[in-house]
């Protein structure tokens, strides 16, 4: 029996390994794709970690495979904001002034608080691994990827079971996504000078989760 594949929607996204696409019918949906030549198949390694982890805050959610007409892909939740676009990458929203150099410090202190204290390891500290989503005055990050092991050894298993024997590696891996946000920063600073530091022109204020009345720019 053949299998229908599914057209891909308009591209949303590219990492090093995949491709992310609109789904064609629902557009809540994003669906995540392999590209060719690509080493390993990571979305089959989220996708067991998603399933172990089932649902937090930080990680989209995954709605499991689809044949597509690029090939097999894992369709997620599509992270978006409150104006129904894309939500943007952290570092397109620092760059595009949606979200302040603190306002990333305060939203990234939460999240790895939020891995560590639910035991999710952390294998890519990539900034374009997280998004910044807008929903009314708030702004959440979200981890679209870098979650779970590198590669699903024995090991790696039993750390996603007993992610307490894994606590030192989790909580260090977590804790090394700040240092890379202030070199992250101060990249971005040398880019921009003047931009850092004090509250700059077209750059806004975040409280990390709290709300806040004036968060954005229109
Ligand atoms: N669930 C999602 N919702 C919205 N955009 C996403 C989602 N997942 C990924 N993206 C977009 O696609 C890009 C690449 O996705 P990613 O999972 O990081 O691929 P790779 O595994 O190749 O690094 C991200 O930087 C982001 O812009
Ligand atoms: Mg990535």
């Amino acid at each position: 029996m053949s299998v229908q594949k599914i057209p891909v929607g308009r591209h949303v996204g590219a990492g090093l390994e995949c491709d992310v696409y609109l789904h064609p019918t629902n557009d809540g949906l994003v669906i995540k794709i392999r590209r060719k030549g690509a080493t390993q198949d990571r979305n089959a390694i989220e996708h067991e970690y998603l399933s172990f982890v089932k649902s937090n805050p930080l990680l989209p959610r995954t709605y499991g495979w689809v044949e597509t007409q690029l090939g097999r892909g894992l369709v997620y939740e599509r992270i978006r904001d409150a104006d129904g676009q894309t939500s943007a990458t952290l570092a397109t929203a620092l760059k595009t002034g949606r979200v302040t150099p603190d306002g990333t410090r305060l939203l990234m202190s939460g999240a790895v608080e939020t891995l560590i204290r639910n035991g999710i390891l952390v294998h890519d500290d990539n900034l374009n691994n997280f998004l910044v989503q807008r929903t009314g005055n708030r702004l959440n990050l979200v981890m679209v990827d870098g979650f779970g092991p590198l590669v699903m050894t024995l090991k790696a298993r039993v750390r996603m079971y007993f992610p307490v024997l894994a606590r030192h590696k989790i909580s260090r891996h977590a804790q090394a996504l700040m240092p890379h946000l202030e070199k992250a920063l101060e990249e971005m600073a040398s880019c921009h000078a003047g931009l850092t530091g004090e509250r700059a022109e077209g750059w806004v204020q975040v409280h990390g989760n709290e709300p806040a009345p004036e968060l954005f720019n229109s």
